[in-house]
Formats: structure tokens, C-alpha cells, sequence
């Protein structure tokens, strides 16, 4: 999928959600839910009397589960198609607002929130480093965050999206993109350094036990070449046509050898082992 000029709001550097999200939720899902509330959970203000932020919502995943376990939950998307999609899920529950913004400039006043998550958004706020927008993201967080509140953030490590030694098995069929979108991901320890200098408390990983894809994914490798596998997964944004077509080729010939049988077995132990996505989450410190 690539990246089309049009005039609905969309904030990702590089993925058009408006087209993505036409499929995401058939491919995808809302992976770390449980282990997120578990650490909300740890607050002193009882979950049910959160209010809670999502940054980057996407399709309401994650939001729609979330708004049954507090007392408010507010969400902030770049995408008018995201907006769309959440609003057909949540209809009209009095417990949710939702706005088109930009994580990087929070419509919010100070120490607004109880807790506030984003999943699997960060990627698409800077192509490498300095990651200059990561730490104006981080400084928002810090500012509508109460104290003592929790910040939780949903990503990958750099070894999970290695394209030969990873977690997923068709990064190997497209890996130029792969290493592309590695390098939007800021390396976990940076990650764990920002938040500490920003005197965040608590800083800790927990992986998901849930998986990201839907079970065909690690079942049939097939998937891989639909245009629905392929429109929900913004690794193709960073492909052109003729690139796509190269990889479906490769991919083809290895599935007629049965190669890629062993990258999907190799790809699921390194998941056993690793976790598909990473769950950083910290605590607001008490003052400043
Ligand atoms: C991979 S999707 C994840 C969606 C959802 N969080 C989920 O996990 O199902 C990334 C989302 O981040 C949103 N996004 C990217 N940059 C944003 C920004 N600066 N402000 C608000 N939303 C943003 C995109 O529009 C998209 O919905």
C-alpha cells in the first residue's frame, strides 16, 4: 500500500491509514489488552474510576474493550477513517470522547489523565534518529498525566523486527522495507533512557502472551500474498509495485519448495522466546 495524497486527515509519516483501515481488523488484534489493563490496574485509583487517554487509536480496538473496564476514556487519532471505524464500535457510549489531533500536541490541560496508552503508534512519528518527535511525545505524556499515573506504550524491539532472525516470517520476503521500518522504531534501551531522564519511575517490559495476527498468518503462508494482508500492514508503504511484485515471487517459489514452512517454524520459536511486540510502561513521577 502505498502512501496516496488525499485530503482526509492523516498524521502517519508514511502510512496512509485511511486506505489501511479498510482491512486492519480482519489481519489484527488488539495484542497486550490484558497485560495493559493488568498494569492500570496497579494505580491507587481504582479502574473503574480511571480516566483514561489512547493516543493514535486507530480502528477502536483497543478503545472499544477499554470503555467497559473505566470510568471515561478519551482517544485522539490521526485519521478520519480511524475515527469513522471507533465510532461505529463505541456508538454513542457516553463514557467516550474521541478527537481527530496529534499526540505531539494534546488538546488536553495539565494532568488531565489516570493513564494513558498508545499502541503501536510510535513508529510513525519519526524516520530515525534524533527521534526529535519521540521526546516532544514524551514531554506531552508527562504533562497530561496526573502524577503517580501510568504510561504504557505498545512496540517492537529491534531484534523482533530483524528480518532474518525475527519474529515475523514474511520480513524475510521483503526485507529492504523491513530494515526501513526498523529504523522507525527507537531501540527499547533509548526508549527506557528517555522516560528515566524524564524522572519516570517503574520503567518495565512485559510481553504480550497474545498474538498480533489473526491464526492464518502463522498457519498459511499464502496470506502474505493478498491485497487485504498486505493494505493492513504499513510495511508496504515503504514498497513500490514492482517491489511488491519481486517479493510475491520469491515468496511463491519458496512456498512451492516448502522453504518457507522452516521460516515460519523459526520466526514462532524466536516469538516463543522473544514476544511479538513489547509493553514499556513507567509511572508519572509524584513532583517534578
Ligand atoms: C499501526 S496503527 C495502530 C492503531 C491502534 N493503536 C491499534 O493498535 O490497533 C497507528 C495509528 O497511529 C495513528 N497516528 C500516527 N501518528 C499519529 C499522530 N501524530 N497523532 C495521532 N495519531 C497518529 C495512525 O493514524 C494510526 O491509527
Amino acid at each position: 500500500m502505498q502512501r496516496s495524497e488525499c485530503s482526509e486527515n492523516n498524521k502517519s509519516s508514511y502510512c496512509d491509514y485511511n486506505e489501511a483501515f479498510t482491512s486492519y481488523d480482519q489481519i489484527r488484534h488488539p495484542h497486550g489488552a490484558k497485560e495493559i489493563l493488568d498494569i492500570f490496574s496497579q494505580s491507587s485509583i481504582p479502574l473503574q474510576e480511571q480516566i483514561v487517554l489512547e493516543g493514535g487509536f486507530g480502528t477502536g480496538a483497543y478503545l472499544d474493550l477499554f470503555r467497559h473496564q473505566v470510568e471515561k476514556i478519551y482517544g485522539i487519532e490521526g485519521s478520519d477513517q480511524g475515527l469513522h471505524q471507533t465510532r461505529l464500535k463505541t456508538q454513542d457510549s457516553k463514557n467516550v470522547n474521541l478527537q481527530i489531533g496529534d499526540i505531539l500536541d494534546l488538546p488536553f490541560e495539565e494532568q488531565f489523565f489516570d493513564a494513558y496508552m498508545v499502541n503501536q503508534v510510535l513508529h510513525h512519528l519519526d524516520s530515525g534518529y534524533p527521534f526529535a518527535h519521540m521526546d516532544t511525545f514524551l514531554d506531552e505524556s508527562q504533562r497530561v498525566l496526573k502524577p503517580q499515573s501510568y504510561l504504557t506504550i505498545n512496540t517492537c524491539s529491534q531484534e523482533q523486527l530483524d528480518p532474518e532472525q525475527g519474529v515475523y516470517w514474511h520480513y524475510k520476503y521483503i526485507s529492504s522495507a523491513a530494515h526501513q521500518l526498523r529504523s522507525h522504531y527507537l531501540p527499547i534501551e533509548d526508549l527506557q533512557e528517555r522516560l528515566e531522564s524524564r524522572n519516570f519511575t517503574d520503567v518495565k517490559q512485559t510481553i504480550p502472551c497474545e498474538k498480533i495476527f489473526h491464526c492464518d498468518y502463522y498457519e498459511n503462508p499464502e496470506v502474505a500474498l493478498r491485497p487485504d494482508f498486505k493494505k493492513g500492514d504499513s510495511i508496504y508503504s515503504f514498497m513500490s509495485e514492482s517491489e511488491i511484485e519481486e517479493s510475491d515471487n520469491l515468496l511463491k517459489a519458496a512456498i512451492d519448495k516448502g522453504t518457507v514452512y522452516d521460516d515460519m517454524k523459526r520466526a514462532s520459536d524466536r516469538a516463543a522466546e522473544i514476544g511479538e511486540t513489547l509493553l514499556v510502561s513507567a509511572i508519572k513521577p509524584k513532583c517534578l
